[in-house]
């Protein structure tokens, strides 16, 4: 995605932002963006709420004035905004690229409304052609590397620095590489059945809507 697309995104997203709302703040680079667009409504007056779904979005969502919620029991999430890598046609999504895939799912999961910002590149008729990623426990994920390649994956530990990448929730990462995933509920399940699998980037049927940011800084919606 290009600054263009990633801007006209976030801008079409604020239509679906009410006054006094609880919102759901994704991960990864579309998302500053659309921080930087609810920091202005903050700064109008707009009363609204954060929960974001990692360190880097919490930084920036205080970095523009948005005040912050943990996510608890009664925590009404009414909108959650995030990213994508891949939407297949049937709304399925390929998310993780940042590596913060555990805590957007629970965030995304957890709000009334899923809007997903992407660009055309990004809209596939099946997931194909990008790494999968699956976050483990870094205890023995030689192991659960081992048992998802026999699957028919191929997965490599993520790096960062020339060390293994840590996420949010002190675990590794594992990019697996596919061919096309025709089924992703039962790809998702047959990978979280494994024990060590924390959970995977494959988020069934969760988006409600889909915004499609254009290089001449117009958008699609779905
Ligand atoms: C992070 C994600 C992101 O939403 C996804 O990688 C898209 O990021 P970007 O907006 O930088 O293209 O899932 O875990």
């Amino acid at each position: 995605m290009t600054d263009v697309t990633k801007q006209a995104a976030a801008k079409a997203s604020l239509k679906y932002v009410r006054e006094g709302m609880i919102l759901g703040l994704g991960s990864g680079s579309t998302m500053y963006y659309v921080l930087e667009e609810f920091g202005s409504l903050v700064k109008s007056g707009f009363h609204i709420k954060g929960v974001p779904t990692s360190q880097r979005t919490a930084g920036w969502a205080e970095e523009f004035g948005i005040p912050l919620v943990e996510l608890k029991r009664h925590t009404a999430v009414d909108l959650a905004i995030d990213g994508a890598n891949q939407v297949s046609n049937d709304f399925h999504l390929l998310k993780g690229g940042g590596g913060s895939l555990v805590r957007e799912k629970i965030v995304d999961a957890s709000a009334n409304e899923l809007v997903i910002l992407v660009d055309e590149s990004k809209c596939v008729s099946h997931l194909h052609g990008a790494l999968l990623p699956v976050e483990v426990l870094p205890f023995g994920w030689e192991k659960t590397a081992v048992i998802i390649e026999k699957l028919g994956y191929e997965p490599a530990l993520r790096y960062k620095d020339n060390s293994p990448f840590i996420s949010d929730n002190g675990n590794y990462i594992l990019d697996c590489g596919f061919n096309i995933i025709d089924n992703p509920q039962k790809t998702h399940l047959q990978l979280k059945e494994i024990t060590g699998v924390v959970d995977t980037g494959l988020f069934i049927g969760m988006a409600d809507r889909i915004i499609i940011g254009k290089e001449e800084g117009t958008v699609e919606e779905k």
